[in-house]
């Protein structure tokens, strides 16, 4: 039987699931429909080259791109990011994409399941992606402003129980929060808040951005804490900023609207995240942010990533078919094991170590970054 609010004060009433619902097809639609991915910052994925390998005694049949992470087996270094949830749309969405992580041996994180523990008419929109995939490895979500809000542990309990999870990630969203009309942000005593979850919760936890980027002081933080693995979700993929800033132009809110322009391609870019981040913490790490093809996931890992992860394309294609998600998983894997025959690499540990050329930009920005910490 579905409880309602006057069966249990903790519960949103109709209007407050309305609401939520409402914010949950906006979350889905915009970017859907808008342009709100990067505009003058790339993921300087484009500044990485790799020499060609004209004898690269590989035969493309044998090349094997399955990997382990956090104790669990994977057909590729790859994770359909943490997106959705509490719509209708959400519903069929998850669905999709949790066939395919079953069908493909990939990961997939769920969106921010705060919404189905305030309504149980949402959970069926979460439990949906392990109900579809008995075996993938599947990623709960909940945001670090409810976490430094007081969200209890039992209701962290109840959220990875909703989709029988494998992992938990905690999504660090203050660019968001910033400029979301109806944005929390509150991030005081989040570090301790992850340092109790860590403690509280029996399996792994991972601290991942939504667009922003991770720096490496704050993955050494997380690391000390405990964390299992960091998605550096860098910038120059989906702007928060941008999607939050038609929200706000859509109810006049001025201010909100101004700063989600000025802020629309803040962070740091995802090949430079992947790279500081990797120099100074030994958990393996997720690339994300602006990830398009697999190219660029064999790029991130010979960057120090262990595996990657895409949200936008797998929205795109899962919201238009079956089908369409499935051609689209295949083309990338088909472009990372392109990439890896044309390097000469038969395995995930030769890709990482596959030798890289920084080309001018980066170089510089690492250059300064080592010049300003001597400073
Ligand atoms: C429609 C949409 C919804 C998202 N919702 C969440 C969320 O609920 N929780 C979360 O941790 N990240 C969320 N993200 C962020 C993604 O997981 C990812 O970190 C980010 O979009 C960068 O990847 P991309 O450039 O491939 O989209 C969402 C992204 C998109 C596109």
């Amino acid at each position: 039987m579905i409880k309602t609010s006057r069966d249990d004060p903790n519960l949103y009433s109709e209007d407050q699931t309305e609401q939520i619902r409402k914010r949950k097809k906006e979350g889905i639609d915009i970017p859907l429909k808008e342009q709100v991915q990067g505009k003058e910052n790339s993921t300087l994925f484009e500044e990485i080259l790799y020499l060609h390998n004209a004898l690269p005694e590989v035969d493309y049949d044998q090349i094997d791109i399955t990997t382990t992470f956090l104790n669990k087996k994977f057909s590729a270094p790859l994770i359909i990011d943490s997106m959705t949830g509490g719509t209708d749309e959400a519903l069929l969405i998850n669905k999709r994409l949790g066939q395919v992580a079953e069908k493909f041996g990939l990961g997939m994180g769920l969106g921010s399941q705060r919404a189905g523990l305030r309504s149980d008419k949402l959970v069926e929109s979460y439990s949906v992606a392990r109900r579809v995939a008995p075996n993938a490895f599947l990623i709960a979500n909940i945001g670090g402003a409810q976490l430094a809000e007081g969200l209890s542990k039992e209701d962290v309990k109840r959220i990875i129980k909703m989709i029988d999870a494998n992992a938990l990630a905690i999504h660090l969203n203050p660019l968001q929060e910033l400029i979301q009309p109806e944005g929390e942000p509150r991030f005081s005593g989040i570090s301790n808040k992850i340092s109790d979850i860590v403690k509280e919760i029996d399996i792994p936890i991972i601290v991942k951005e939504v667009g922003s980027g991770i720096s490496p002081q704050v993955a050494i933080q997380l690391q000390q804490v405990g964390v299992k693995s960091i998605n550096v979700a860098g910038s120059g993929g989906t702007s928060w900023a941008g999607i939050e800033k038609i929200r706000a132009d859509n109810v006049n809110n001025y201010i909100k609207s101004n700063l989600g322009e000025l802020f629309w391609d803040w962070g740091i870019p995802t090949a430079l995240s992947i790279i500081l981040v990797s120099r100074v913490v030994k958990i393996p790490i997720i690339a994300s942010g602006g990830i398009r093809n697999g190219l660029e996931i064999a790029k991130s890992l010979s960057l120090g990533a262990h595996m990657c992860a895409m949200a936008y394309p797998f929205l795109r294609a899962a919201a238009e078919s079956d089908s369409a998600l499935e051609d689209f998983t295949q083309l990338v894997l088909a472009q990372l094991k392109g990439t890896m025959f044309l390097v000469g690499a038969l395995n995930l540990v030769e890709m990482r170590n596959t030798r890289y050329i920084l080309k001018d930009k980066l170089a510089s920005i690492l250059n300064g970054y080592e010049l300003s910490r001597r400073s």
